[in-house]
């Protein structure tokens, strides 16, 4: 099935919205449990990038685990940065002496101070209409040593699954929510690609690619 893109940035304030409340508990705990599971032993990064960040829910969940880490949360969307911020507010009231970076930015345009210990970024490769921006940005975002971990979407065979997608996922939520889930689904790369970009980028040999449910697939530094 052909790729359909969809718009790169989320600005819709309907759509924002419902996608800021929309419940990712299940998908998003599993994807960070399968971070947490490829991460080397007693990594701890000083530095964390959340590249297409949104209303936060990742963001949040690597603060939690990171809290004394200097973080970049980037979006190109001001309202979903804004939304970010929010609930990043509502985390702790501890003070703390790392720096917090909010970015309003396109990935294309970021140029980085600094390298980044880990480089995450989950459900923004399928957004982008040029792939290899995404891999100039990671590129940017890296020294030797750093950790990258993607996760995203990948695109089902047919139709017919998408909709099987939608129902078993998707069933009892919101229409606006289904139908921004079927245009990412048809939006989203599949492995062979992601892996032939790999190859393209050179970073075939440092970032492994792999399924890890019927619509997801993950990319990480490859354990040396
Ligand atoms: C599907 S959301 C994912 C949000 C968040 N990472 C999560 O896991 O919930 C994709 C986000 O990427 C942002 N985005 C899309 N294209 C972008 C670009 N070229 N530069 C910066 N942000 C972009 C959108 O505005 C949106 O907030």
């Amino acid at each position: 099935m052909v790729r359909i893109p969809e718009p790169e940035l989320m600005e819709d304030p309907t759509q924002v919205e419902s996608y800021a409340n929309a419940d990712f508990e299940t998908a998003h705990s599993f994807l960070i449990r399968k971070f947490q599971d490829r991460l080397p032993q007693r990594f701890v990064p000083e530095s964390i990038l959340d590249l297409g960040c949104g209303p936060g829910d990742m963001s949040s969940r690597l603060y939690l685990q990171f809290p004394m880490a200097n973080f970049t949360f980037l979006d190109g969307s001001e309202f979903m940065l804004d939304l970010c911020k929010k609930r990043m507010d509502t985390l702790d009231s501890e003070k703390r002496n790392n720096k917090i970076d909010f970015k309003k930015e396109l990935i294309q345009d970021f140029v980085p101070e600094s390298p980044y210990d880990l480089v995450f970024s989950n459900s923004l490769l399928h957004h982008i209409h040029d792939p290899f921006q995404f891999w100039g940005a990671i590129q940017r975002s890296i020294h030797n040593d750093s950790f990258i971990f993607i996760s995203d979407l990948m695109r089902p065979d047919s139709l017919t699954q998408t909709n099987q997608l939608i129902e078993r996922y998707a069933n009892n939520e919101p229409e606006i929510l289904k139908r921004d889930f079927y245009n990412s689904l048809l939006a989203a790369y599949r492995i062979e690609e992601v892996k032939e970009m790999l190859e393209i980028v050179r970073l075939d040999t440092k970032l492994n690619v792999e399924p890890v449910t019927d619509r997801h697939w993950i990319c990480y530094t490859k354990p040396r």
